[in-house]
């Protein structure tokens, strides 16, 4: 074996706390994410509100904290009074955002139903695209009024009296793309995301409220237009939201396996501008990320066509990325990124959830499954607690054509001091080779490995399907050892590890 990594520990080293809402995901009208997803009145697992029991309990299994909703693109269209009140008087909608039917018989109150089935915060999204202020501080009067008001009134009739009590609001979704319904330029956007949060915040002072930032750091108005969005609602927002989604191409494996590099440039590039407008408007207060729209795309094997407009669909079959166990690696390497940037991202949001894009997969009838990305994702947001600590990584290097040279190894760790738990989450993102892994853990007392446990398979095109649901999953990484108080073991070539101490002596 050639290639050697070493990560040094210590328990001083802390980044910040884990925050739970790094496991976030996302729920939007969109394909077949709602209906014939987490929605299907009438399938055989589907309670008596028409929400499928077998997803909510991936849901659960899958460890998510905070789920965004209804978009996306689908928010900028969307009125959001269609989708309450009976279901018989709802109207059937063209949503313009996926060339899409919105039969409208999933709406809010639904969807607050399915976050406290699948035990998870909702965030809600507001339509500033073909909208604006009035809509956004009458959706926030329907879901977190209290009784006595019409709109509050309206909730209550429609059978929820206690107000939901929301925290998280996006203003808008990626209004910084020509793509988008109601794209403006910055600085009109800038205007509304304020005015609308001035009038949020007069309803209730303590809401966390998150601005568009750009729908991907190649946009060519990146910078600027956080820029520009920062210095109008500086005093007003929260977060300001980053959005990515990865995927392979033209074959060229090394650099998909090395994109994590580009999430933490993105990340740091959004922080520096945040920060520089913090110093330019003296401020103190610091505005964290909300990472809400984050993936890996697999289109190989993609059976349906996104809508053109010609047939206007209900619940389309696209954008259902079947995952290799590459994909899922990579994953993991993403989740990396964004737990050791746990200090300035405060919120992450996987997308999408269900079918879209998607760690969870169903068939409309039929089985619900894991894909290969959901393994990854369950273990960190299980096993990551207490602290992230600042790893030093010393690695072998790899060239690519997208990165120049990036490393082999990496990794995060957690320390959760109460529980004396020690986590180690770690890639080799080699695509031959295996990586003998050397973690040094003076500084921690006496542990015990509890667990050594890899996402790896000889083949990694290796997919997850309904017949054969669990043809890659998690498996005990084989040599895994803790000897003279240091771990070490063999990281297979693209493959995701987890790493289990425990303290002995508390
Ligand atoms: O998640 C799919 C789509 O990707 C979302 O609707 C949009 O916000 C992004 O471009």
């Amino acid at each position: 074996m050639s290639l050697h990594g070493r990560l040094t520990l210590h328990p001083a080293f802390r980044i910040a706390p884990v925050r739970p809402r790094t496991f976030g995901a996302f729920v939007e009208h969109m394909g077949r994410c709602v209906y014939t997803g987490i929605f299907e009145p009438g399938h055989p697992r589907a309670d008596s509100d028409g929400l499928r029991t077998d997803v909510l309990e991936l849901t659960r299994e899958l460890g998510v904290s905070a789920v965004r909703y209804p978009g996306g693109n689908f928010v900028s269209g969307y009125r959001w009074e269609d989708g309450v009140g009976p279901v018989e008087e709802r109207p059937a909608r063209r949503d313009l955002a996926w060339h899409s039917t919105e039969p409208n018989t999933f709406g809010v109150d639904e969807f607050m139903s399915w976050t406290e089935g699948a035990d998870v915060e909702p965030m809600m999204a507001v339509n500033l695209g073909t909208r604006g202020i009035e809509e956004a501080v009458d959706l926030l009067e329907y879901c977190n009024g209290e009784a006595g008001t019409a709109l509050a009134d309206q909730r209550v009739r429609n059978g929820r009296t206690e107000p939901y009590g929301i925290r998280m609001w996006c203003l808008g979704n990626e209004m910084d793309g020509p793509w988008q319904l109601g794209h403006v330029p910055a600085e009109d956007y800038a205007r509304l995301a304020a005015g609308t949060a001035r009038a949020m915040r007069r309803a209730e002072e303590d809401l966390e409220l998150i601005g568009c930032g750009s729908s991907h750091w190649a946009m060519d108005t990146f910078g600027d237009w956080e820029r520009a969005v920062l210095e109008a609602s500086y005093d007003e927002i929260d977060m300001i939201s980053a959005h990515v989604y990865h995927q392979e191409r033209d074959g060229d494996s090394a650099s998909y396996l090395a994109v994590a590099d580009d999430m933490d440039g993105y990340i740091d590039a959004v922080v520096a501008t945040c920060d520089h407008v913090r110093g330019s408007l003296k401020r103190d207060k610091r505005i964290m990320i909300s990472f809400d729209e984050w993936n890996v795309i697999n289109t190989e094997g993609d059976t349906g066509e996104e809508p053109s407009g010609k047939d206007w669909p209900v619940a389309p079959r696209f954008a259902e990325s079947t995952y290799t166990a590459q994909d899922a690696v990579v994953l993991g390497s993403l989740l990396i990124s964004l737990l050791r940037h746990s200090d300035r991202v405060a919120s992450a949001s996987l997308a999408q959830l269900v079918n879209v894009l998607a760690p969870i997969r169903t068939e409309p009838g039929g089985s619900a499954w894991r894909q290969t990305i959901f393994h990854p994702f369950a273990l960190t947001s299980k096993h990551a607690s207490g602290d992230v600590l600042r790893p030093q990584i010393d690695s072998p290097t790899f060239e690519n054509r997208r990165f120049g040279t990036s490393a082999v190894l990496d990794a995060a760790c957690t320390w959760d001091e109460e529980a004396g738990e020690l986590t180690v989450f770690a890639v080799n993102r080699s695509l031959e080779e295996p990586l003998a892994l050397e973690v040094p853990l003076e500084g921690f007392g006496d542990l015990t490995l509890v667990e050594g446990t890899m996402l790896h398979e000889s083949d990694r095109h290796a997919r997850n399907t309904a017949e054969a649901p669990d043809a890659v999953v998690p498996r005990p990484l084989p040599d895994a050892r803790l000897d003279d108080s240091s771990v070490t073991a063999t990281l297979p070539p693209v493959s995701w590890t987890m790493l289990r101490l425990q303290a002995t002596a508390l």
